[in-house]
């Protein structure tokens, strides 16, 4: 017998994207729809929670007609809707998750709340059709850094997580101190590219021998301190040079740790997620660091690596098929552990 295809509505709206998307069968994307706050936020050098709400309940309405139209589907035919309850701020995703209860309740649709990790880790399912777990996932964006072991769907221990900045955050301080502005990722991985990696000397922070753990801060500050002293003595940076070098110390130890945690735990597949991922630098480093050791590399298209409402319903499927219903009265939860209900 032909199985039904399950229909998936994914919603996002845990920081300044306000997306929705349909995903079929947790691999295949009918619409991807982000409304991205970006512009608004650079105006203030950062993300400003308060506008983040409001743009959020401005947008949300539109954000999910537009995936439901480009898919071709009716709110009838879907079979669940997905939606992060957290981690994030917590005022942006209550839009988002009053939304996805008041459409389940309306449509008579079960509801699935979703990590924001999770939904990261799962992008990978969607361009990849054969990738399946287990797996090694190195989560980089700009609330989280964590490194996971994926034992199956579902099934995450986390072998180690940033004791400070997340990577993204770094980027991002980094990108504000050189007078690059916000988000500060995607401009350093461009300067980079007209840059030396070895024309400062940063620290690697590798914390100790058997830590999984990141630390980003002490980075941040070197740089920092790095801007200041030519500026006393009224020499000039090359803002090329340094992106270029506080990046090659980022991708270094992201690099390193991966490679070795996968090597341990003898996994054959290491995946990229999060917004640091679609780094041109991480990918390329992370790619021959693989070919080395013979693991093969999944990483998403960047739209994909940011925040998206694809990767919440390609998640929210897994959790389907396994079971997963939540009722009205879930609740947002910003500092959601990954792998708690
Ligand atoms: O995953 P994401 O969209 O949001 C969070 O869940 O945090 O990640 C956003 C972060 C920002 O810090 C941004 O600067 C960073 O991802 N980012 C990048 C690049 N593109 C986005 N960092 C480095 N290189 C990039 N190409
Ligand atoms: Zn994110």
């Amino acid at each position: 017998m032909e199985q039904k295809d399950i229909l998936i509505l994914g919603i996002e709206s845990s920081c300044d994207e306000t997306a929705a998307s349909v995903v079929k069968n947790g691999r295949e994307v009918l619409s991807n729809i982000i409304s991205s706050q970006i512009a608004l936020h650079t105006l203030y050098g950062g993300v400003v929670p308060e506008i983040a709400s409001r743009k959020h309940v401005e947008n949300i309405d539109y954000v999910i007609d537009e995936a439901l139209q480009q898919a071709g589907v009716t709110l009838d035919e879907i079979d669940a809707i997905g939606v992060t309850y957290g981690p994030g701020l917590v005022g942006a995703l209550l839009v988002g998750l009053a939304e996805a209860k008041a459409l389940a309740f309306a449509a008579g649709k079960p509801l699935i709340g979703v990590h924001h990790i999770e939904g990261h880790i799962s992008a990978n399912y969607i361009e990849n059709k054969d990738f399946v777990p287990p797996y090694m996932a190195l989560v980089v964006s700009g609330g989280h850094s964590h490194l996971v072991y994926v034992s199956d769907y579902g099934k995450y221990e986390i072998l180690g997580r940033t004791r400070d900045d997340a990577a993204g955050e770094a980027y991002d301080k980094v990108a504000r101190v050189i007078g690059m502005g916000y988000p500060g990722g995607p401009k350093i991985d461009a300067a980079a590219k007209k840059g030396n990696p070895k024309a400062i000397a940063f620290p690697r922070v590798y914390l100790e021998e058997d830590s999984y753990d990141f630390s980003f801060s002490g980075l941040k500050s070197a740089v920092l301190n790095y801007v200041n002293k030519q500026n006393m003595m009224g020499q000039p940076i090359v803002p090329e040079d340094v992106a270029a070098s506080f990046q090659a110390a980022v991708v270094e130890v992201l690099v390193h740790k991966t490679i070795k945690a996968a090597k341990e735990r003898g996994v054959k597949q290491i995946a990229l997620a999060g917004g640091v991922a679609s780094n041109s630098a991480l990918r390329t480093a992370m790619k021959e660091a693989c070919d080395k050791i013979g693991c093969t590399l999944s990483v998403p298209s960047p739209i994909l690596c940011t925040d998206n409402g694809a990767m919440i319903g390609c998640a929210a499927y897994y959790e389907y098929i396994q079971g997963v219903r939540d009722d009205l009265s879930l609740n947002a939860n910003p500092n959601l552990k990954l792998g708690e209900r």
